[in-house]
């Protein structure tokens, strides 16, 4: 049988690159090799992302023009994977008849077999949350040689239920993976190069696969010789307990990052929201993490414009952002979502939502550049990814997730060097590596 191409486009979180790589893998099995081409491939996956309306429509504009790909080659399969196919599958099928397939986020262990279904010419679609754990079912990873980073998903689904969030009802309730899979998982991503794991979870220290929480997941990682580095994302403030905390001071393997949204500083919206707790137990709680890290880098999610936020609940996200002086930030304009309880409720107007997330990045990007300044002169530890854009030159992250370039050191990826901070750009760092 001739070799069947694949060609898949992820959109949103670190969670759909971890699931691509998985599709990719479990396809692989059926004979498929991956392309990066969408005019070359004979079956294309979208991986979408429905936690904000841009996100959502994205997709079918995407689709729209896939189709025009099906004139070209009759043999072309279309399906749909990720949040949007969960939320919207039916109707995804009704808008844009040249979609073969849809699978929901805990249905990719069954795409081969939907594969081969669409093969004889019917439509497949997979939007249940199955019984079985799709991890236990994916093939299992192959053995090639990879880069030195990568992303492990311990834990899936969510049961806060934020007011403004589709992820409760995409991706279902919160799910642990059993940390002996992890554990192996692990080692085998090890002994093909990686040398930094990122954990990943919608409520990743939720994780309650192990006995002791995350923070035990993480001490068993940190035995594995050879694994250098591990982080996690993304977390809930109120599921910091107190060893997860303790082992930002005493592991040396956890990088000193934390993504730790807060969403809003205004008490009211944030009761609003259904966060369950205030800007002052967030403020305690950033405090007793510094007090075990000191130096740690924090980011965080904000969202302006949730319905009923006046002009003096932005102030106090403003002022809860200047009190915590956050290295990384991420902002959105709060996008109404079907299905969430925010949704009903009055909105803000879009000019009041644009001026608020002007002035919100605005003083975000001047804590971010603050960050990076507050780099040079100090030596870091880089672990190198890929050669940059200048000859001899290698990129890679600094502890704190700082992008760094270093040019003549004649390292290369998976190398961890020394390097002395000389220059804040846009976006990265430049050093040179000392002898
Ligand atoms: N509108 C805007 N931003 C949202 N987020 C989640 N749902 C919405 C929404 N409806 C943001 C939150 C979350 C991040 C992943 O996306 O800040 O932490
Ligand atoms: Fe969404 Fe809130 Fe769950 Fe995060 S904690 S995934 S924002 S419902």
């Amino acid at each position: 049988m001739a070799e069947r191409k694949l060609f898949i486009k992820t959109y949103g979180c670190q969670m759909n690159v971890y699931d691509s790589e998985r599709m990719a893998e479990a396809m692989g099995v059926q004979g498929y090799v991956t392309t990066d081409r969408a005019d070359d491939a004979d079956l294309i996956l979208l991986n979408t992302c429905h936690i904000r309306e841009k996100a959502a429509e994205k997709v079918y504009s995407e689709l729209g023009r896939l189709k025009e790909l099906k004139l070209a080659n009759p043999q072309l399969k279309i399906g749909v994977a990720g949040c949007v196919a969960q939320a919207e599958g039916a109707e995804i099928m009704r808008r844009q008849p040249a979609v073969d397939l849809v699978v929901g986020p805990q249905s990719y262990h069954r795409l081969p077999e939907m594969e081969a279904k669409v093969r004889k010419g019917a439509k497949s679609q997979e939007t249940e949350f199955p019984e079985e754990d799709k991890f236990d079912h994916l093939a299992a990873r192959p053995k090639a040689v990879r880069g030195p980073t990568a992303f492990l998903t311990v834990q899936e689904g969510c049961d806060k239920f934020c007011a403004f969030c589709v992820v409760p009802y995409t991706r279902g309730a919160e799910m642990s993976r059993p940390a002996d899979r992890i554990l192996t998982e692990a080692r085998d991503l090890v002994e093909r190069g990686v040398r930094e794991i990122t954990l990943l979870g919608q409520n990743v220290n939720a994780y309650n696969g192990h006995d002791a929480g995350l923070a035990g997941l993480i001490g068993a990682l940190a035995k594995i010789d050879g694994l250098a580095r591990i982080r996690y994302t993304t977390s809930h403030p109120n599921d910091m307990d107190a060893a997860l905390i303790a082992a930002h001071g005493g592991c040396d393997k956890l990088m000193p990052y934390l993504h730790l949204p807060v969403q809003s500083g205004s008490d009211r919206i944030l009761k609003a929201m259904n966060r369950k707790h205030t800007a002052e137990t967030y403020l305690r709680l950033v405090e007793r993490i510094r007090a075990a890290r000191p130096d740690i880098l924090l980011s965080g999610d904000f969202i302006v414009g949730f319905p009923g936020e006046a002009e003096a609940d932005f102030e106090a996200t403003m002022e809860l952002v200047r009190e915590v002086n956050y290295g990384q930030a991420y902002s959105f304009k709060y996008s109404s979502r079907p299905g969430t309880p925010a949704a009903e409720r009055e909105q803000v107007a879009e000019d009041a939502k644009s001026d608020r997330l002007a002035r919100l990045q605005a003083l975000l990007s001047r804590q971010q550049h603050a960050a990076q300044e507050a780099m040079i002169g100090r030596e870091v530890d880089v672990l190198f990814e890929k050669p940059g854009r200048l000859t001899n030159q290698m990129v890679g992250k600094s502890g704190y997730l700082h992008a760094v370039h270093v040019t003549g050191s004649g390292a290369v990826p998976g190398d961890i060097a020394r390097i002395r901070i000389l220059r804040s750009e846009a976006n990265s760092l430049a050093g040179e590596a000392l002898a």
